[in-house]
């Protein structure tokens, strides 16, 4: 479900005109759509509701305080891999008790910022770590909440620098050593609270079967945990998959009903159906950590085109988006639509590489897209790009940061600001000579 579509021939972000947004607060722009964060969340929220649950939306995908605080406000908690993110989330209204802390480097300050504000889980990925959280615990005279992420070795048959539940990721303890790891902390962490067990096998998963095989595989090993450990939880993970094609002319999300299987997105019935039958037994809390479900298809780029050009080989439409405002194309073949903001009359297409204006070969959105006549002077939306998009945009070529804009309705908000000329050399200093 998105809410991107074409009004009168004009692209709308739900009621919002999005030429005029371009036009008022320049590009490139990022723009989001609060009803479809809303409706993605609400949907997980009760295709869930046979289980005792809580969404941990990954804050990593999108982390622009007003994202948060929508999710927040609608009842979820935060998967967080930094102190910078916890900080994020305790600044837009949420709860570190809601909270869990994944990754497999956390430092000492970021360990001692979560146990002061009381995070509700530490999900450990090695028994290294398991032991330095002990130590920090133990020194400040608290005890730590922790899980063990699970490596499950199940290939999640995504993108291999998105693939994480292999034995040759570097993420989660071996699923043999999960138990003796467990039995370790009982004995020698006392400074350590065993609340559950955690995987995540990869992103951007558009087939239910690797979820259903390891949840088949690590279930069995919870339920011998459980016993054991009185855990409180079992965490999926995220990964939930989106469709990247979009149809803007039907809010219908049965549209893809005709699209090839690859096409087609893990519904969240299917995913429900599947996975609720295998959890409910276990009768611990289900935690999910969906990131891109929930904002990836809520999220555009606008970017105006710049210019024509004629190579020896390719036509270029050059736009003021580059590879680092959207980095996904090049650094993961990322296939993101592209449309132009006024729907175009023809049905003729040409075939174009939209590239930016950074100064590498990789620098591009698109490579052969077949695209409907652009003109100098267009806007183009660049959809689904709500997901990892400016979460992962740098300043490289000293190139300010996009705004940010939250659509209501036919609400506008800038929820963050263009960066300015001095934003990007804030903090630098020229030693005296
Ligand atoms: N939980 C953990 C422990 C994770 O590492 C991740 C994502 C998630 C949850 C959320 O996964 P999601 O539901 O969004 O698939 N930048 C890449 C994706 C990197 C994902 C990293 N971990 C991209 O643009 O495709």
């Amino acid at each position: 479900m998105h809410s991107f579509r074409y009004i009168q021939n004009r692209l709308h972000c739900e009621s919002t005109d999005l030429e005029s947004l371009a036009q008022k607060h320049g590009t490139p722009l990022y723009v989001y759509s609060k009803e479809t964060i809303t409706s993605h969340f609400t949907r997980l929220d009760g295709a869930l509701n046979e289980v005792d649950h809580l969404i941990c939306y990954a804050v990593k995908a999108n982390s622009n305080l007003a994202v948060l605080h929508t999710i927040a406000k609608l009842g979820g908690g935060f998967d967080i891999v930094s102190g910078g993110e916890l900080f994020r989330v305790l600044k837009a209204g949420g709860s570190a008790s809601k909270c869990t802390f994944a990754g497999v480097g956390k430092t000492r300050g970021e360990i001692e910022f979560a146990l002061h504000e009381g995070i509700y889980s530490f999900n450990a990925e090695s028994e290294s770590e398991l032991r330095h959280l002990n130590q920090i615990a133990g020194d400040l005279g608290k005890k730590a909440p922790v899980a063990l992420r699970v490596n499950p070795n199940v290939d999640a048959g995504t993108h291999a620098k998105i693939t994480t539940g292999k034995k040759e990721n570097k993420f989660g303890v071996e699923f043999e050593r999960v138990i003796d790891a467990y039995a370790a902390v009982a004995q020698d962490c006392p400074h350590l609270e065993i609340r559950g067990v955690q995987m995540h096998i990869g992103s951007q998963l558009t087939s239910i079967d690797p979820f259903v095989q390891a949840v088949q595989k690590v279930a069995p090993l919870v339920e011998q945990l459980k016993e054991k450990h009185q855990l409180q939880f079992f965490s999926i993970g995220g990964g939930i998959g989106i469709v990247y094609r979009e149809s803007l002319d039907s809010g219908d999300p049965s549209w893809w009903g005709d699209k090839p299987e690859s096409d087609r997105p893990l519904t969240i019935g299917a995913y429900a159906s599947a996975l609720v039958p295998l959890l409910a037994p276990l009768k611990l809390r289900i935690l999910l950590e969906p990131g891109r479900f929930m904002v990836g298809n809520a999220g555009a780029l606008l970017t105006k085109v710049l210019h024509l050009k004629q190579g020896g080989a390719k036509k270029f439409v050059i736009v003021d988006a580059g590879m680092n405002d959207l980095i996904r194309p090049t650094l993961y073949e990322g296939w993101h639509q592209i449309a132009p903001l006024n729907k175009p009359a023809t049905n003729t297409l040409e075939k174009v590489d939209v590239v930016g204006p950074i100064c590498e070969t990789g620098d591009f959105l698109a490579q052969d897209r077949e695209l409907p006549p652009v003109h100098e002077g267009d806007t183009l939306a660049v959809l689904s790009a709500g997901a990892y998009g400016f979460t992962m945009a740098s300043n490289y070529n000293t190139r300010p940061m996009p705004a940010e804009i939250l659509v209501d309705g036919t609400k506008a908000h800038v929820v963050r600001e263009r960066q300015t000329l001095d934003d990007l050399i804030r903090g630098e200093h020229i030693p005296s000579d």
